[in-house]
């Protein structure tokens, strides 16, 4: 709270200042109005201090709330900022470990959560506390007897408060968390429309998210009844106080022990004690709350970034790669996916990897863009002499371009896609990488061009279409290492060629590692590795291999090349 607090504490001392003086002349004026019926001010006089104050405890309110509000928003403002900033360095791995629904639950309800207590209830809370000190500072001068009874009731209240406190937290904490699982079912259906629709499973997906949405809203219920039971109790406890107070007080000025004057005055401050303490309940539910809401955010913020400093090597990037005895497992005691695996890129040549699918060549892909670091033990990775984990990790990755087999776009603009990593590149720059990636003439036929945007009422691109601007990106890029992983699966055999043509007359001394599952895409290459479970079963150029009496000739066998 004190990390998101920075920028925004001096609004909220303001506007407690303002609170604390609007609370100051809600007291003056029963102590005035009492003076005047006892007759040791005149009445006059007393009528024009309590207008007078009256006016002043509005100025005061009114900046109270004012700056209130802006400590609030400034509050809530820093902390998506700081949310997203940190989100944005999180490990790969940890988006895969958590669901994107539940991020964004987070994000948003746990956030706004947070934002009300802040905004509505914080400041309450030290109003109430200054108004109960105060008010019975009053009382105790007023009559200390009548002050011993009126505060009879407190210790009771406090002591239920806290009980139901604990409770409110836990059943706030299960009604969140299913509205996370809600979010993510949410998210998923709008995100896998195609598959729902594919699959026909409309009704399995609309019964799926019924269900969670009874469990959320059973949930939701039984958190409302614990508080509407809190808050009933707190209104009859204060009932009952109120009578005990007026009763008792009545008889103490009948018998002339207190003045009629001083009387109402203390009847006065006594409502006015009832406010916060029927308040304090409120704030205590909505502070339960807020601190599983804020509990659920440190989650987030407290996840480890991805490990920046661990080096600072920038190594010339147009090395030898080699990969020396890698071992690699997602997470300790699972099977391993890459199995004692040693290979060299020379530098400026063309690697092709095939391989099954799950037999691992993904997995060696991230591995390369440090999305996993290699731990002791598992083998290293070096670009020429130096270890991978020793390398500069943004340097790294803006030097390996990749090509992923389906490509994410933005809803952005064509161009704005293609020059995502270089928002500096020309027109005419961002027509010739679409031009080697066979893309510009099917971009001449949408109506706006390169202005075209993605996603947009009508124009959608195919999955093809999708990998080409993929693989324009990373031309524009041109950086010194370059990845296809399986980046031409969704495009026809002709057009594979092309672009494969065009690139190697346009990506000369780049080196390129090439993933597929079709021999004609990777067999120019001057390398092949066969890949299977995790193990290099063959390697050589595509003339050895074929004539080797193994997995790779089997395959050219199945897919018709000689
Ligand atoms: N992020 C991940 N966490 C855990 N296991 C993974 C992850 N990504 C891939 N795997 C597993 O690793 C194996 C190899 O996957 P991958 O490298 O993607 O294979 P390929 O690209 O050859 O199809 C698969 O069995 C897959 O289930
Ligand atoms: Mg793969």
């Amino acid at each position: 709270m004190f990390y998101f607090l920075r920028g925004s504490r001096g609004f909220f001392l303001c506007s407690l200042l303002f609170a604390l003086l609007s609370t100051v002349s809600d007291l003056a004026g029963p102590r005035i109005i009492g003076l005047a019926v006892d007759k040791t001010i005149p009445y006059f006089d007393g009528a024009v201090y309590v207008a007078l104050i009256a006016v002043a405890g509005a100025v005061a309110r009114y900046l109270f709330r004012l700056m209130n509000a802006k400590g609030a928003e400034t509050f809530v403002k820093r902390m998506r900022d700081r949310l997203f900033d940190h989100i944005e360095h999180l490990p790969f791995s940890w988006f895969m470990e958590n669901r994107t629904g539940d991020i964004i639950q987070r994000c948003t309800s746990d956030v706004e959560t947070v934002k009300r207590f802040v905004a509505e209830q914080f400041t309450m809370l030290v109003r109430i506390v200054a108004l109960l000190v105060m008010a019975l500072y009053f009382m105790w001068t007023l009559n200390a007897r009548l002050m011993i009874v009126a505060t009879a009731f407190l210790p009771v209240i406090i002591a239920y408060s806290a009980v139901f406190h604990g409770k409110i937290s836990e059943t706030f904490l299960r009604a969140d968390e299913e509205e996370g699982t809600l979010s993510t079912i949410a998210q998923e259906n709008l995100t896998g429309v195609r598959v729902v629709r594919a699959f026909g499973r409309e009704r399995y997906e609309r019964e799926r998210f019924e269900k969670q949405n009874d469990i959320y809203t059973a949930a939701y219920n039984r958190l409302n009844l614990l508080v509407t039971g809190f808050w009933t109790a707190g209104e009859f406890v204060s009932g009952i106080q109120v009578l005990t107070v007026l009763a008792t007080g009545a008889v103490f000025t009948v018998r002339g022990n207190m003045s009629a004057g001083d009387y109402i005055a203390f009847v006065a401050y006594n409502a006015m004690l009832v406010w916060p303490v029927r308040t304090l309940g409120r704030v205590i539910s909505e502070m339960s709350k807020a601190g599983v809401s804020i509990e659920r955010i440190r989650q987030i913020m407290d996840a480890q970034r991805e490990q920046a400093e661990t080096g600072k090597a920038r190594p010339s990037m147009e090395d030898d790669i080699v990969f020396d005895h890698v071992t690699f497992s997602y997470a300790p005691g699972t099977p391993k996916i890459l199995d004692d695996v040693s290979f060299t890129i020379p530098r400026g040549k063309t690697v092709g990897i095939l391989g099954a699918t799950g037999s691992g060549k993904s997995t060696l892909t991230y591995l390369l863009d440090r999305l996993y670091d290699l731990e002791e033990g598992q083998g290293e990775i070096r670009i020429g002499q130096t270890a991978l984990r020793d390398t500069d990790l943004h340097y790294l990755r803006e030097n390996i371009g990749m090509v992923l087999q389906e490509p994410f776009l933005f809803s952005r603009s064509l161009a704005d896609n293609i020059s995502i990593s270089d928002k500096e590149a020309s027109m005419k720059q961002i027509r010739t990488a679409a031009k080697i990636a066979s893309l510009d003439e099917a971009v001449r036929g949408f109506a706006k061009g390169y202005e075209t945007k993605v996603g947009e009422r009508g124009v959608t691109l195919s999955g093809g279409q999708k990998q080409r601007a993929a693989i324009a990106q990373m031309v524009l890029r041109g950086t010194p290492v370059m990845i296809f992983d399986d980046s031409l699966s969704a495009v026809d055999a002709e057009t594979d060629a092309k672009i494969r043509a065009q690139l190697k007359e346009n990506t000369n001394g780049a080196t390129v590692i090439i993933i597929s599952h079709r021999i004609t895409t990777l067999m120019h290459a001057d390398n092949i590795l066969v890949l299977q479970k995790g193990k290099i079963a063959e390697e050589g150029t595509h003339e050895v291999l074929v004539h080797q009496d193994g997995l790779y000739k089997r395959i050219c066998e199945i897919q018709g090349v000689a």
